[in-house]
């Protein structure tokens, strides 16, 4: 690429910015992170195994405070099958099966996947583990009846409502009478729901490995009790301009406890702030244990 032709693109990607809709709508383009871009599912590996933060997956002290209580709220036992939707790179599946546990960890994220499948056999325990790189939506269980499943880190909240029921259901078929479910979900009360933005710039990092502007923007959208951030991100060795629309929904935990009653659950459990585990950011969340 010329410099001419750099410096048009670039001018033609301000002026897009500059001509933006003033709010991304809700789900615009599935409002999701690209986690199954290949490119991009490789840097976000690099933050999922970065111990200096616990933005993609939690630092292992903290995994192992998780993983302790997880074991004992969940009632496992080594032998017992775990499913783990949205497991990433397998931090936590490994783990569980380590401890006795034959786990299934789905994800759609393909370096996740194979590093989750390299992570086991490294800890001796590939024949306990079986990761399926596919969109947890389209997931269909073969009939093997689990005993507990994980839906951790915020994830199911990346769903519209609706299909969030879907999966739950999804997941309740797939447990035995008795079986225990754990979803992790922001605590409503503690959103950011002012508007807002910000920007910085890196030649390294989650968005490209060559000099970007990023220009992040906040809203909170109301009627819906869904945030939702839009990510500008403008190379700035080529012009061109990546827009990422990501949504959470949230939930009061009553209509969380409602949704899990339908979806065919006898009993839900809410721990505010992880019951009280030191994690960095415990006291954003919700933790509900659901048992069908
Ligand atoms: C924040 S990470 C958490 C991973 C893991 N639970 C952990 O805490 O280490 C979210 C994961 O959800 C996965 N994910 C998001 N939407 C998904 C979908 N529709 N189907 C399958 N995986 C999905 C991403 O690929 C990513 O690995």
């Amino acid at each position: 690429m010329s410099a001419n032709e750099t410096e048009k693109a670039l001018a033609q990607a301000l002026w897009r910015l500059y001509h933006r809709p003033e709010r991304p709508l809700l789900w615009q383009g599935g409002g999701n992170l690209p986690w199954n871009n290949p490119d991009f599912s490789q840097r976000m590996l690099r933050e999922h195994l970065d111990e200096s933060h616990g933005a993609a997956s939690r630092v292992v002290a903290e995994r192992e405070q998780q993983v302790a209580w997880l074991w004992s709220q969940l009632g496992l036992q080594p032998g017992q099958h775990v499913l783990d939707m949205t497991c990433g790179p397998g931090l936590y599946a490994v783990e569980l099966a380590q401890r006795g546990c034959q786990v299934l960890g789905i994800d759609f994220s393909p370096a996740a996947v194979a590093y989750a499948v390299a992570l086991a056999e490294s800890g001796g325990v590939s024949e306990r583990c079986r990761f399926v790189e596919q969109d947890v939506t389209a997931w269909q269980n073969d009939g093997t009846l689990y005993d507990a499943a994980l839906f951790l880190y915020g994830q199911l909240a990346v769903f519209p409502r609706e299909q969030a029921q879907r999966l739950l259901q999804t997941v309740a078929q797939a447990l035995r009478p008795g079986g225990r479910l754990c979803v992790e979900l922001l605590n409503q009360d503690k959103v950011d729901k002012q508007g807002s933005a910000w920007w910085f710039t890196d030649d390294q990092g989650l968005w490209g490995n060559a000099p970007f502007l990023h220009l992040g923007e906040r809203f909170w959208d109301e009627a819906s009790r869904a945030s939702l951030e839009r990510f500008q991100i403008l190379h700035l060795e080529t012009g061109e301009l990546d827009e990422i629309i990501l949504c959470d929904q949230t939930y009061a935990a009553a209509e969380m406890e409602q949704m899990m009653r339908q979806a065919g659950f006898a009993s839900v459990q809410v721990y505010p702030a992880w019951d009280g585990l030191p994690l960095y950011d415990a006291d954003e969340w919700h933790v509900y244990i659901a048992q069908k």
